[in-house]
């Protein structure tokens, strides 16, 4: 089946008790037992285990081509299960420009539980290849990358991974199983903040690891899950399979969108740079366009002047919110070093957009007036 289909009925039925078609929210903590002491329907207690999320967990793995998936509370929930799964004293590669919540959680966090690891260029496999050492246990990937929309080649370092006897974890979170499917570029894990497109109308937080097996790894996880605690509501569970339905739709929106105003903002006199995987002359380009079948919804650019301009930018759209995040049906605009704060190795004049399904013209329209009005100091 094609992903419209999968993302439309995976993991999803008529409901047998009911005849519901949209799936009820089991909001039960706790499962009836049989006199016998037997659970007939398999299900204990809520944080182990529930229907709601089974549904949307069984739907997870479909869309990604996976065995089996892990739904979390959020996106770093499921980002601390995979590296609480390794043992103090492994060693992790990983990119230097990772979300910096995955950075931060490896250095303020995983190192001091004995976690070492090593930030390397991710788009360079021969980096990847000398940062290995023989306690490499992981080799985590983000592509595109956050905030600079830089471009892993999944299958050339998943294939370093596969050498070095350590798997290969890629954070499919802004290309989504619809643009990108690192199972089968050779990934051994994906993870997803299903906050972001999964969910698709910034109403839920979420997180989420498909595995293409169901093994002592994934064993692991699910212990970490439950016993870390870390997972979704029912009612969040219930509002990511709802979002997922339209996935595939809205990602072509997006692509669409992104692409127009990548367009605009490439040679734009305010602009020095444009950060978009769909542009011909991006660095990232001739491998986004082997590995995904669209360039994604997201861009970052560089105003001139730096932070001040970009700042005046950010002050004087109209159309665009001023917020962190993305993946919503709404275009957002933020200074990514602001947020990042004083450590922070954005560029300073950095723009990251969350391009949205509103009609491009009016993002271009908006994106024009406010690059006009910074430059001029209105
Ligand atoms: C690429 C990427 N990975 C992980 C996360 C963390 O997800 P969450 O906020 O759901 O914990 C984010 C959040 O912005 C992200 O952009």
């Amino acid at each position: 089946m094609r992903i419209e289909t999968l993302a439309v009925h995976a993991g999803h039925a008529v409901d047998p008790a009911t005849g519901a078609v949209s799936p009820p929210i089991h909001l039960s903590t706790t499962f009836g037992r049989e006199a016998d002491g037997s659970l007939p329907h398999g299900f204990l207690y809520a944080r182990g285990d529930n229907p709601t999320r089974r549904e949307l967990e069984h739907g997870l793995a479909a869309l990604e081509g996976g065995a089996t998936a892990l739904a979390f509370a959020s996106g770093m929930a499921a980002t601390s299960a995979v590296f609480q799964s390794l043992r103090p004293g492994d060693h992790v590669v990983a990119p230097r420009d990772a979300y910096y919540g995955t950075a931060r959680l490896l250095r303020d966090v995983m190192a001091g539980w004995g976690l070492e690891s090593t930030l390397v260029d991710m788009t360079d496999a021969a980096a990847v290849e000398a940062a290995v050492t023989p306690r490499t246990r992981l080799v985590w990937i983000e592509t595109p990358s956050n905030p600079t929309l830089a471009v892993t080649d999944v299958a050339r370092v998943s294939a370093v991974a596969r050498a070095a006897g350590a798997p290969c974890v890629c954070d499919n979170t802004w290309a989504t199983p619809v643009l990108q499917r690192p199972l089968e570029l050779g990934c051994h894990l994906v993870m997803h903040s299903t906050t972001k497109y999964l969910g698709g109308h910034s109403d839920l937080t979420g997180g989420a690891l498909v595995a293409p097996a169901d093994d002592e790894w994934t064993a692991r996880l699910r212990t970490l899950q439950t016993l870390g605690g870390a997972v979704p509501s029912a009612f969040d569970c219930w509002l990511l399979m709802r979002g997922i339905r339209s996935l595939p739709w809205r990602m072509r929106g997006h692509c669409e969108n992104a692409a127009a105003v990548a367009a605009f903002l490439h040679g734009h006199p305010a602009v020095d740079v444009v950060h978009y995987p769909g542009l011909p002359g991006d660095p990232g380009h001739a491998v986004a366009a082997r590995q995904m079948s669209g360039f994604g919804g997201m861009l970052s650019v560089q105003v001139k002047g730096g932070a001040e301009a970009a700042l005046a930018v950010v002050r004087a759209v109209r159309l665009f919110t001023r917020a962190t995040s993305l993946g919503g049906t709404e275009s957002l605009i933020e200074h990514r070093a602001s947020v990042e704060g004083p450590e922070s190795r954005t560029p300073p004049g950095l723009l990251r957009l969350s391009i949205g399904l509103e009609h491009a013209a009016d993002l271009v329209e908006d994106l024009d007036q406010a690059l006009r009005g910074a430059a001029t100091g209105r």
